[in-house]
């Protein structure tokens, strides 16, 4: 039986939820995936995609981004960057509250809800920013995959630097607490030691990662004491990394960017303040013992942490620069180049940038290829190579940092609820991605 929201997708190399891959058929209908099967009958769907050649992978759920919307829409609004999530092959996201206003109440985490559901087209959610104030907020707020915590490398109401708040947030409830570990009295200090510096490059040195390895200490410490589910965002340092290898509580996950895994401190000398992000880049050492956590299982996914700002601002002189580089629309081809080039499996890859991310964050239904689970998929090509090129780029900052690097696996179709939100160099404006609900 045909029905008109059912979708065909014919002669894929379908990557399955056990790791392996078969050449076969998707079926979907009614946002779902109905059957994976060698052959499917025509007959079954009303729009049919010819695959073969290509590779379909689950959506990738994207845990942290800065899409600027309220407040800071000259550099990113909801629309524009879901419409750069679709190209990216990114069917979700998880989006951060350092919005203006910040989101930090139900209410500023309605209006959000609100306006993506009328301009996203993928899926959303959005944290809950803590304060030294608004505990009773953070307790209740709904729906929300947890409290985002800005340890340092921030500044107004979000910064949380002092031990005592940050103890009486672990203390009470249970949802998840997701830390930007950095230690913010580190960084004053080592600010006034580097003054007067405009090379960017001295970024790294400020907020180094020393900064980095004792807010993540104090986060373990709380989380401890508290048996607290813990996620440390945007891991950057091997010593991070190291400390995690060597005792990492259950209930704690960890993410790294495409980032600081494939970009070091020596893409200051090329690309300048473009490179300028908290936490910052570190050395091509710090690189290695990530993408080995990565493999080993002690960091668990991969975060873009899209973080845009104008050209106009980056080209500002150092320290006047804001932080952050954008990364929706590249991190699937980065991290598929770098399965190519055989530096981990494009089933590992599945795992990083979709399963594990919807597993820690208790996103029902996502995340693998299988019957029952929500159709939000992408085909992805890995026969060819394509640059990024500036003039492509759908994310309104309009540049990034991988400009020019010549990669492979860029999404050629992207399915959101069984509907085609991305075909081959086209947004579909129509389709709305859904609320994400978490468990
Ligand atoms: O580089 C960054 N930029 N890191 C953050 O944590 C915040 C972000 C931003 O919002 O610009």
């Amino acid at each position: 039986m045909s029905s008109p929201q059912s979708l065909l997708i014919h002669g894929a190399n379908i990557i399955l939820p056990n790791g392996e891959s078969m050449v076969g058929d998707v079926l979907t209908r009614d946002r779902q995936i109905v059957e994976v099967a060698p052959q499917i009958s025509t007959a079954a769907a009303t729009t049919e995609i010819d695959a073969q050649g290509l590779t379909l992978l689950p959506g990738v759920i994207d845990p942290q981004v800065h899409f600027r919307e309220p407040g800071l829409e000259y550099k990113e609004d909801l629309f524009t960057a879901s419409c750069a999530c679709a190209k990216g092959g990114v069917t979700s996201f998880l989006e951060m509250p350092n919005t203006r206003p910040l989101t930090t109440t139900q209410q500023a985490l309605d209006d959000k809800l609100q306006r993506a559901a009328s301009k996203c087209v993928v899926n959303y959610g959005f944290f809950i920013g803590a304060t030294p104030e608004n505990l009773p907020d953070l307790l209740l707020a709904t729906p929300t995959p947890g409290i985002k915590v800005f340890m340092g490398s921030m500044h107004g109401q979000l910064l949380m630097d002092q031990e005592e708040a940050l103890d009486a947030i672990f203390a009470r409830g249970d949802r998840l607490i997701a830390v930007h570990a950095e230690d913010q009295a580190r960084i004053n200090q080592r600010r006034q030691e580097f003054a007067g510096i405009h090379d960017p490059a001295v970024h790294s040195q400020i907020q180094d990662n020393q900064a980095a390895l004792l807010a993540t200490q104090l986060a373990l410490k709380l989380s401890r004491k508290y048996q607290r589910r813990l996620h440390i965002l945007h891991m950057s340092t091997a010593e991070e990394a190291e400390l995690l290898r060597q005792d990492k509580p259950s209930w704690v996950t960890a993410e790294v960017t495409p980032q600081h895994l494939v970009l070091n401190t020596s893409a200051y000398a090329t690309i300048g303040t473009l490179a300028q992000m908290n936490p910052p880049l570190r050395s091509p050492h710090d690189n290695e013992v990530l993408w080995q956590a990565l493999r080993d299982g002690v960091i668990d996914f991969i975060a873009t942490d899209h973080a845009p700002h104008t050209l106009a601002e980056k080209a500002q002189e150092y320290p006047n620069t804001p932080s952050g580089m954008p990364g929706v629309e590249t991190s699937l081809p980065v991290m598929l180049t770098a399965a190519q080039e055989g530096r981990c499996t494009v089933s590992q890859v599945v795992n990083w940038m979709s399963h594990a991310v919807a597993v820690a964050y208790g996103i029902p239904n996502k995340g693998a290829i299988t019957p029952g689970y929500d159709a939000d998929l992408v085909l992805v090509d890995l026969n060819t190579y394509h640059p990024v090129r500036r003039e492509e780029l759908l994310t309104k900052c309009g540049w990034s940092p991988f400009e020019g690097w010549n990669l492979t696996g860029w999404p050629v179709t992207t399915i959101v609820g069984g509907e085609i939100v991305y075909d081959q160099g086209k947004v579909n404006t129509q389709v709305r991605g859904r609320a994400l609900s978490f468990m």
